[in-house]
């Protein structure tokens, strides 16, 4: 995910989940952010500025005081960044932000911030759990902050329960739809995605080698950008984008009915999902024993076509396929796109070695149902993904101010 010409205040406070705020630091310094660290005094107990200092290339605000401390800062970085992240975030300066007490640079920079704040709570879960940080909790969203649950597990105390720093995977995503343009907001989006697998018996599948990642690609673009997305995905070993309703599917029979289910309440379906074409006649109850014959013959039968049974429930929908050629790019993906009703489709040539299956790039070519044809260069799946979002867009319905509302 790209921060390019984003500004971040990272506010981090004195939990031992602050070692963890150095890697977001890393990532978004990587990602093309710039990043502006302040921390509180008890922060520096667990990792000092220096590291941050390192990681940013920034100096770190420590202090609301000193030399080389200008008298407003306090006011301006928390309205001249593009958002606030706090992590950790731990009771002490959760409760001081809720009660607008700024007796430090970071809780009084909050109390100035005009820009969207993420805090991400991390502390024991005892404390966590304590109605006074709950109710902190609550006023901060009240107020418009958005709190990034913590997760449940082992803590650094040894304790088991909420408290946990999510992964930075999800902080950047949570972040990243926090200063994205939301021109998906109030919009629901249905996505499939990985290959389907169509079982011969208890071990045995016939499958594809789709990963997942273009589908994953398009969800968490669409994510960031603001839509409510169902991902129905086949088998893949990929994390779960966050934000996203994951359901998961086996075979190109679940994935139809699964994708028939949510297909009227949503705004744009986006089928990246390598769905089997065809599926063993029959399951065997066992597994199928090596035999006496060196052959063994399988019967495959065709599974249902999804887009075009999807087709017969269009109404005002937009439905994105995928074409997947080894030959005759345009004209197969012109072919698709008339015989399973839809209103683009994005061709890729799977013979490529960095496009189609398994990579994390691909180079497509959009087809749409009004003749427009448009050929991209060589682009990672993320950018495809919003290259997919960009055409989607402007042919959306636009939503009401409080269906778009986060
Ligand atoms: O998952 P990755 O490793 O990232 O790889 C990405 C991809 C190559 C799988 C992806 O970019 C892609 O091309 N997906 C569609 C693959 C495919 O099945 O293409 P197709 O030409 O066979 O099908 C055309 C369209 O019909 C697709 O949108 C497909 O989802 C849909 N379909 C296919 C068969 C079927 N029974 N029902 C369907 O709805």
């Amino acid at each position: 995910m790209s921060f390019a010409d984003k500004r971040i205040l990272l506010g981090v406070s004195g939990g031992i989940a602050a070692y963890k705020a150095a890697e977001l630091a890393r990532r978004l310094v990587t990602a093309g952010a710039t990043v502006k660290v302040v921390m509180t005094k008890s922060a520096a107990e667990f990792v000092t500025p220096m590291t941050f200092a390192a990681l940013t290339g920034q100096t770190v605000g420590t202090a609301l005081f000193g030399p080389g401390v200008h008298p407003l800062e306090h006011i301006w970085l928390g309205q001249q960044v593009d958002a606030v992240v706090l992590v950790p975030a731990t009771a002490n300066l959760i409760g001081k932000a809720a009660n607008g007490i700024g007796d430090d640079l970071l809780s009084t920079i909050l109390i100035a911030a005009t820009r969207p704040v993420l805090v991400c709570p991390a502390m024991n879960c005892e404390m966590y759990e304590n109605p006074a940080v709950q109710e902190n909790l609550a006023r901060l969203r009240e107020r418009g902050m958005w709190v990034l649950e913590p997760e449940a597990g082992a803590l650094a105390c040894g304790a088991v329960g909420y408290g946990r720093l999510p992964e930075t995977d999800s902080i950047l995503a949570a972040l990243g739809r926090l200063v994205a343009v939301r021109d998906l907001a109030g919009q629901r989006l249905l996505v499939t995605a990985g290959p389907t697998h169509e079982d011969l018996d208890p071990v045995r599948y016939v499958t594809n080698r789709s990963s997942g990642k273009m589908g994953y690609a398009v969800a968490r673009a669409a994510w960031r950008r603001g839509a409510d997305v169902a991902l129905v995905t086949g088998p893949t070993s990929l994390p779960d984008p966050f934000g996203v309703e994951m359901i998961r599917v086996r075979s190109a029979l679940d994935m139809l009915g699964e994708v028939v289910k949510r297909f009227p309440s949503c705004d744009a379906l986006v089928m990246a999902a390598a769905v089997g074409d065809y599926r063993p006649e029959s399951l065997a109850e066992r597994k199928i024993k090596r035999g006496s014959t060196a052959a063994l013959q399988v019967t495959l039968v065709q599974n249902p076509d999804i887009l075009k049974e999807i087709s017969a429930l269009k109404e005002s929908q937009i439905t994105i396929g995928f074409a997947a050629e080894t030959h005759d790019l345009i004209e197969e993906a012109n072919r698709k796109l008339t015989e399973k009703n839809l209103d683009l489709i994005v061709a890729n040539d799977v013979n490529q070695p960095d496009s189609g299956f398994a990579v994390d790039t691909n180079e497509v070519t959009l087809v749409a149902a009004d003749g427009e044809v448009v050929s991209l260069p060589l682009l990672t799946k993320d950018e495809v993904a919003d290259k997919i979002l960009d055409w989607l867009v402007p042919r959306l319905t636009p939503k009401s101010p409080e269906d778009a509302g986060d």
